[in-house]
């Protein structure tokens, strides 16, 4: 039996946090649902505005337009909308680097100074309204301050985690045509130092819309600048003028692309607009982290991915909180720095990922002891369902039985939280996302399209729309459509399966599709399988995730090589690379398994779940009559024996 099917323990909020907390009557539900787009016009209106919006919403399905007619610019409410409100010396920003000892903070007024120069460095390079800007830097300052300059103009920015190869950073920057690219000489992270200029160079062999590279120098490594078309951000900055107003945004003006993996090899620019973008984002750190002007917020998400946008920018800078950027890993240089950063930072409120708990959990508690934590007071988690071990590891040692712990679901296309605990309202079960967060309408469909009610099993979708919701796939309505709003009509289809149970609370089980989950990294199958086929000694590929302890899934590919060539240590670390090539090092699967062929039904469709079962090492691979040849199971079991 599977952790989750036991009885679950059931923790209330504590009284203590219940009172003082931001949200504590349960009616909030109630009320949202008698009328969603109230709801969410009262939070927009915690926002700042330079005109309000005509209409809450115009729903064509699959087309959504939230805040309609309203005017208001995001990088404003995160900045100068602090300011006008007392928060100009308070803390906006602490950033810790890789080392313990560099670091720095700025305050609101300091970050928007940086700001505008930074937006008017932008303009003078040609950015404007509505043309992308690419990004692709370490986890600095000048991540932030450029996003937020970006915001500032309305230049939709893409970032480009720093993990990726060189080519995924061309895809992406082709895929949007952005003419500028910010970039960093390279980007320490773990005593160790990813490239970052080089990558860049490499990628901009290929990507004939950039125009402009903004190069910041973060290790003063000497990097080939090319005349007349890189600059240094120090440089630039030296020069630039003070003054940037913002631009006055239209609600459905575009605010950022983020390339996200779906179930083809093409990722999906997934599009996210300004007003009800923001709207989500703060209202969410408000009422799920429960933010207030006291806490220090760390979010250890890399701004690369969805969670960095919303929850360590957007969400708690709107909020006016002071939010934690650290650029290294936890490991370096020493197995307790989490702790360390916790300690001297006297962080409040941290928001994570179960793989990196299942992590700490492999190294007891030891680490823990060495360090103050009793600043913690409130714990969250994203990016895959965390088992209930895991859970209560982290609500016994890291939060010393004291701090609540939400488990917030959602995705990039989202924008924020959909289904989460709110602290001091919801009691929580551990390994449950618990319920929809107010205004937002889950549920439950099976595969012949018929909705599921009360208790049972199923594929999660969304029912109404909602403000941070994605407007499309960038350059690509038509894969929109299909993606999220064909199998059921006019309710989001998800991608993930979910239980929902007496309470009605929801268990995400995973991907339905073929989109890995590995240590909260999306990676498509298919992206791994063309990046493995690339290569000239592979004829065939299959890859799948299998159950991991640790990182939740990890990535196995089965390999059929072209004619007679015959599977080798060296050649495993040459597919290695090349997928660290082509996608990035992240992307690398654990596994490769040489294999003479691979499970394949009548018609010619590879049936992973057979590939699956085989990798776990099930005896019971079910039902396999459907395959062409039966006899390919035996052959792959004893190729996965040969390994
Ligand atoms: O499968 C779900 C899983 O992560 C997917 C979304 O991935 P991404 O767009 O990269 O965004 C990650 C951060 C929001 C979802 O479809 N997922 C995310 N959060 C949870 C989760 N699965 C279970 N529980 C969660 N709390």
């Amino acid at each position: 039996m599977s952790e989750e099917q036991t009885t679950p323990k059931l923790y209330e909020p504590p009284e203590e946090f219940a009172s003082n907390a931001n949200v504590s009557d349960p009616a909030v539900y109630e009320e949202a649902e008698r009328d969603y787009k109230s709801f969410w016009a009262e939070r927009a209106r915690e926002l700042h505005w330079f005109r309000e919006w005509d209409e809450v919403l115009q729903w064509n399905p699959p087309e959504a337009k939230w805040f309609v007619g309203g005017k208001t610019n995001v990088a404003y409410n995160c900045l100068d909308y602090q300011i006008e409100q007392g928060r100009g010396d308070k803390v906006a920003l602490v950033w810790e680097g890789d080392e313990p000892s560099d670091g720095t903070t700025y305050t609101y007024s300091e970050l928007l100074a940086e700001v505008e120069k930074f937006a008017n460095v932008l303009k003078s390079l040609g950015a404007e309204k509505g043309k992308p800007v690419s990004i692709y830097l370490p986890m600095i300052p000048e991540l932030p301050v450029a996003m937020l300059a970006c915001a500032r103009i309305g230049a939709p920015h893409s970032i480009v985690f720093g993990a990726f190869s060189a080519s995924a950073l061309r895809d992406r920057i082709n895929d949007c045509e952005a003419t500028i690219l910010v970039t960093a000489d390279a980007a320490p992270r773990g005593g160790r130092k990813t490239p970052l200029k080089q990558n860049a160079d490499e990628a901009l062999e290929d990507a004939p819309s950039i125009e402009n590279v903004v190069v910041v120098r973060r290790t003063g490594d000497d990097v080939p600048m090319q005349d007349g078309r890189d600059r240094y951000y120090d440089e630039l900055m030296a020069d630039a003028e003070e003054s940037c107003p913002a631009e006055e945004m239209d609600s459905e003006d575009l605010l950022f692309i983020l390339y996200s993996s779906g179930s083809t090899g093409k990722p999906k620019g997934i599009v996210h607009t300004t007003g009800g973008y923001l709207t989500q984002v703060n209202a969410t750190t408000k009422w799920t982290m429960d933010l207030k002007d006291e806490d220090v917020y760390w979010c250890t998400a890399d701004i690369g991915w969805i969670t960095g946008h919303s929850y360590l920018v957007y969400g708690p800078l709107s909020a006016g909180g002071t939010s934690v950027q650290f650029e290294g890993t936890p490991a370096y240089p020493a197995s307790d720095r989490w702790w360390d950063v916790i300690e001297k930072h006297k962080v409040t409120i941290l928001y994570t990922a179960p793989t990196a708990i299942r992590s700490f959990m492999k190294g007891g508690t030891e680490d823990l002891e060495k360090h103050d934590l009793s600043s913690l007071r409130l714990l969250g988690t994203v990016g895959e369902p965390i088992n209930p071990r895991a859970w209560e590891w982290y609500h016994e040692n890291v939060g010393g039985g004291r701090c609540p712990i939400v488990d917030t679901w959602w995705q990039t296309e989202t924008g924020g939280h959909m289904i989460t605990p709110l602290p001091g309202i919801t009691p929580t079960k551990p390994g449950s996302a618990t319920r929809p967060f107010p205004g937002i309408e889950a549920g439950l469909f099976d595969e012949e399209g018929n909705e599921i009610e009360g208790e049972g099993s199923g594929n999660l979708v969304i029912k109404k729309p909602w403000p941070g919701m994605l407007r499309t796939l960038y350059k690509d309505p038509e894969r929109y459509r299909e993606t999220y709003w064909e199998k059921y009509g006019d309710v989001y289809f998800v991608g993930d399966g979910a239980r929902r149970d007496e309470d009605g609370y929801y268990w995400i089980t995973g991907r339905i599709d073929d989109v890995m989950n590995v240590s909260g990294h999306r990676i498509s199958t298919a992206e791994v399988e063309s990046a493995l086929v690339g290569h000239p000694a592979v004829a065939e590929s299959a890859v799948i995730g299998r159950a991991d302890e640790d990182k939740g899934q990890a990535i196995v590919a089965y390999v059929i090589l072209e004619g007679d060539r015959e599977g080798s240590d060296e050649l495993i670390q040459e597919l290695n690379g090349q997928v660290r090539k082509v996608i990035g090092a992240h992307a690398r699967p654990q596994e490769i398994i040489f294999t003479p062929d691979l499970p394949k039904t009548r018609s010619g469709k590879i049936m992973r779940r057979i590939l699956r079962g085989v990798a776990e090492g099930q005896q019971d691979l079910g039902d396999t009559s459907t395959l062409a040849d039966p006899s390919v199971v035996d052959a792959l079991k004893e190729s996965r024996a040969a390994n």
